[in-house]
């Protein structure tokens, strides 16, 4: 499926994750474009997505008020990856946020859940019928979210704290700002409101006249979930950013502490 940028890329700044929903099941004809647009955003196959209209609540779990306990979602959407691909992190965080971002144009809520203590994994794996050789990495609840954030919802996001995001000149290294072409200032801002688990924003920045290269800050897999896969949610960004300027590139996937070079 070709990246449809302008509807994704309009979709970035309207996204924040939601936790609290209105628990109307989802129309059958939204339904079916969640199951189309799984099915055919497939860029990479060692990473899929898979819907789950039954039951998310097995799935889901969490204290209630804590930080990732969700409630009253109609439906789920599980990211499974093949464990025995090195890039499987960056690949299942750039295909799931595709996912998310269609998700968020449909005027959904959804919330990237990846902590173990927030989600069963064994119960999804066995939900989506998992290979032996695939893992569900993460998941989102899928659904209408509650109308306004509720008190009980913006104490899980520390009253916004969880949203903040750096400034670009704490994350970017290489050309000078002044000297950056329009379609590397849109990839950025883009790649700046990129999700990432407990809002660690751990994504570098290095730019070149024609590239962008992708590091995480340090190696340290936090929180039970790998910095890669968020730096596989910003590179979707930064994708869908340059398309909507007219700027087609190629991701090219690095070894660690780099992620992947983003090359015109
Ligand atoms: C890979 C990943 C895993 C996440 N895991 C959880 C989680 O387990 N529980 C939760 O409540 N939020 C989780 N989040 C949501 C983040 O807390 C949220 O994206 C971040 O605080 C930024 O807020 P925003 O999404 O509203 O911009 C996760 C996000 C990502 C990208």
């Amino acid at each position: 499926m070709e990246i449809p940028f302008s509807r994704w890329h309009a979709a970035i700044p309207l996204r924040r994750s939601r936790r609290r929903y209105n628990s109307i099941p989802l129309e059958p004809v939204q339904l079916a474009r969640l199951q189309t647009v799984c099915a055919e955003f497939r860029p990479y196959p060692q990473a899929r997505a898979e819907l789950l209209s039954e039951s998310p609540d097995k799935v889901l779990r969490g204290i209630a008020g804590s930080y990732g306990k969700v409630k009253g979602a109609p439906a789920l959407i599980a990211f499974i990856g093949d464990i025995n691909d090195p890039y499987v992190n960056e690949k299942v965080g750039y295909t799931g946020e595709g996912i998310v971002l269609e998700a968020t144009a449909m005027g959904m809520g959804t919330c990237w859940v990846g902590g173990s203590m927030f989600f069963r994994r064994e119960v999804a794996e066995s939900a989506v019928g998992a290979g032996e050789k695939e893992r569900v990495f993460a998941v989102t609840p899928m659904g209408h979210s509650a109308k306004g954030f509720s008190l009980e919802e913006r104490a899980q996001t520390g009253f916004g704290m969880f949203h903040r995001r750096k400034p670009l000149a704490e994350m970017v290294s290489g050309l000078d700002e002044g000297e950056w072409p329009n379609w590397i200032k849109a990839a950025l801002e883009a790649a700046r409101l990129a999700p990432s688990a407990v809002n660690r924003q751990p994504w570098r920045f290095n730019v070149e006249p024609d590239n962008i290269t992708v590091s995480v800050d340090s190696p340290l897999l936090d929180f039970g979930v790998s910095k890669r896969l968020d730096c596989g949610i910003a590179m979707l960004h930064i994708e869908v950013a340059a398309l909507d300027c007219g700027v087609k590139g190629r991701w090219e996937l690095l070894e660690a502490p780099q992620v992947a070079k983003f090359k015109v």
